[in-house]
């Protein structure tokens, strides 16, 4: 691939700089205290949280009880997977009514991302609206999409799912800590979880100055976990001056952000932040983010305990289903309209 198709190109303000500075201070954060029984140790680590979510809406952590090897082979089936011919992956292609599978023209705010993925959900089937109309209440159902090749996908993959929904339960209640409420406090909303994993695949680019992986955007979920390799690309813009920043791969180690939901829950005392990818004319690179989203039925506001007369609610309540199913239509059919956002909820 010799020149890059029109669709992939970035309006010049949203062209990355070939030149990066890579991001001094996004917190790195020792998750052992967490499973101690050290009630001073696990103090720090809940102001450690708090500052980072509230600094950067970014951090990685290490000693996250996530094992190695489960790691290691969804990264293997993603990089067999993704290496099978367009014919194979097809078949497991995403449509309008299979929302769940393979993919390779997604679009972010209407440029073509240089990427194909792979998304599979948590709970199977997973419950969602089956209309948009908001007095409509019938539920449907996403199912799963599973390759024949590589067979070992499937199982890899559900297993390391369970590893990411213990990992996310556990940062939820750092989170919940760090905002003074109820370790517990956010459980409820995960029973039947929306959320779901993404294998992601970035081609080598011929322009990688005119086009990004996935262009800027926010996570509109709860909390991304990320795993990425040890290639490079992902850039987050920081809050303290607006630069964009690159991430450095640590290997092993987990980057988190907070979403949307968050900002909406803790009533904007932590934000979600801006983030992109990179991509790059000799490396292909591999990531893979879940995206802890709540249940369908659950409504998104700011919780009561964060609210009083000096910190009046900031959001209207959203139906977390409807939203998220008018995102996934909206980017499937690549409306020229602006996507469903949460400002659209302020008050
Ligand atoms: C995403 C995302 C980052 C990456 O898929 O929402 O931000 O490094 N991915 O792949
Ligand atoms: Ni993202």
């Amino acid at each position: 691939m010799g020149e890059v198709d029109p669709a992939f190109i970035q309006d010049p303000e949203h062209r990355p700089k070939l030149c990066f500075s890579e991001a001094e201070g996004i917190p790195m954060i020792d998750l052992y205290p967490s499973r101690e029984k050290d009630p001073s140790a696990l103090d720090r680590l809940v102001k450690e949280v708090g500052s980072a979510c509230k600094e950067w809406g970014f951090f990685q952590v290490i000693n996250h009880g996530v094992p190695l090897d489960h790691r290691h082979k969804v990264e293997a089936a993603a990089r067999e997977f993704f290496g099978e011919s367009k014919e194979e992956k097809n078949k497991v292609r995403r449509d309008a009514v299979k929302v769940l599978g393979y993919y390779d023209t997604e679009h972010t705010k209407n440029v073509r991302d240089w990427k194909e993925v792979f998304d599979f959900s948590v709970e199977e089937p997973t419950l969602v609206p089956a209309s948009l109309d908001p007095h409509n209440q019938d539920v449907t159902h996403w199912h799963n999409q599973w390759p024949h090749y590589p067979p070992y996908l499937r199982e890899v993959c559900q297993e390391y799912a369970k590893d990411m929904v213990k990992l996310a339960l556990e940062l939820m209640e750092l989170i919940a800590l760090s905002l003074g409420l109820h370790q517990k406090r956010f459980h409820e909303f995960f029973k039947d979880q929306t959320s779901f994993i993404r294998l992601n695949h970035y081609p080598p680019c011929p322009s990688p100055q005119l086009a990004l992986g996935v262009g800027r955007h926010k996570d509109s979920g709860v909390l991304t976990i990320l795993a990425q390799d040890d290639v490079g690309g992902l850039e987050v813009k920081r809050k303290s001056d607006g630069e964009w920043v690159r991430v450095r791969p640590t290997p092993n180690a987990y980057i988190i952000n907070v979403g949307d939901t968050i900002q909406v829950w803790s009533n904007e005392a932590y934000e979600s932040v801006e983030h992109r990818v990179m991509v790059n004319s000799e490396k292909e690179r591999f990531s893979i983010p879940f995206f802890l989203n709540p249940s369908h039925y659950t409504m998104v506001e700011p919780l009561e305990e964060l609210v009083n007369e000096n910190y009046p609610a900031k959001y209207k309540p959203y139906n977390w289903g409807k939203f998220l199913v008018t995102r996934k239509r909206s980017n499937f059919m690549k409306l020229d309209v602006e996507n469903i956002q949460i400002y659209h909820f302020k008050v």
